[in-house]
């Protein structure tokens, strides 16, 4: 990935890598559709993705879904969740989601449900022993982030949206995350995610975020344009004009 690179403002600074969006969804059909489009750069799954688009029948079905993103868009990152706290349950299904594709890499939350710490014992061991790559998610602050990155996290997933629905400006978060992680060269790719509203997208691209993941109605919305289409129907209806009227140029040339 990160084919998509932009300059800084001035001509001294080195270009940054950026990855582009992600379709934060386990839906095929949107998933063919804005793959097919050539805009996206990876998908984000999570078990309430997966329960919502119906995905059911335990592990057999989620291995089936899984494995049909990873094909789908392959060989762009897929990333999938651990649905246990358990650090050994953990463990064991870092280990088979990463044999179920190529492209499918980890989430694991930055800690448990009543804040125990253990998670980020067992990033570090998935990346650093084991050579999983491993999306750190469910992060609400710059700082989880930091230490995410830290402890060797492929992808560190700010929840923007859920930062804002508190009352914060999420952007300040991606701002001071970015910054943190310039300042220690650090590789981890920031993935801003909880879209809530188109312009999340772009300001959150402005605020320093490798990734957005969208939801998929964000990008139709994204993408059509009122006026864009009252243009093209201008443009459309002035061409079938020009093929009904006589051409009158050309009819006096020849007489
Ligand atoms: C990101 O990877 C998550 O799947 C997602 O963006 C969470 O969004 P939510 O806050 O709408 O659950």
């Amino acid at each position: 990935m990160g084919d998509n690179r932009i300059s800084g403002s001035g001509e001294a600074k080195p270009m940054r890598i950026l990855t582009g969006i992600f379709l934060d969804t386990g839906c095929l059909e949107e998933l063919r559709k804005y793959h097919e489009l050539g805009v996206i750069r990876g998908v984000t799954t999570n078990p309430t993705i997966l329960s919502r688009e119906g995905v059911t029948g335990g592990w057999p079905g989620i291995e089936r879904r899984c494995k049909e993103i990873a094909r789908l868009v392959e060989p762009l990152p897929v990333s999938v969740e651990v649905t246990s706290n358990d650090p050994q349950q953990m463990l064991e299904q870092a280990i088979t989601f990463s044999e179920w594709a190529g492209n499918i890499n980890v989430k694991i939350p930055i800690h448990g449900p009543d804040g125990a710490t253990e998670n980020l014992k067992l990033v570090h061991e998935l990346e650093t022993r084991h050579d999983i790559r491993i999306n750190v998610t469910a992060m609400m602050s710059a700082q989880q982030g930091l230490l995410a990155a830290m402890a060797g996290a492929t992808y560190v997933s700010l929840f923007a949206g859920r930062v804002n629905n508190m009352g914060y400006d999420s952007r300040q978060e991606l701002r001071r995350l970015r910054n943190l992680l310039d300042a220690f060269d650090s590789p981890a790719k920031i993935i801003a995610g909880s879209t809530r509203e188109t312009l999340n997208i772009v300001e959150w691209f402005e605020a320093g975020a490798d990734i957005v993941t969208a939801v998929p109605h964000l990008l139709e919305t994204m993408l059509v344009h009122p006026y864009s289409k009252e243009t093209v129907r201008q443009f459309l209806e002035d061409g079938a004009r020009l093929h009904q009227e006589p051409a009158v140029g050309l009819a006096r040339a020849a007489a």
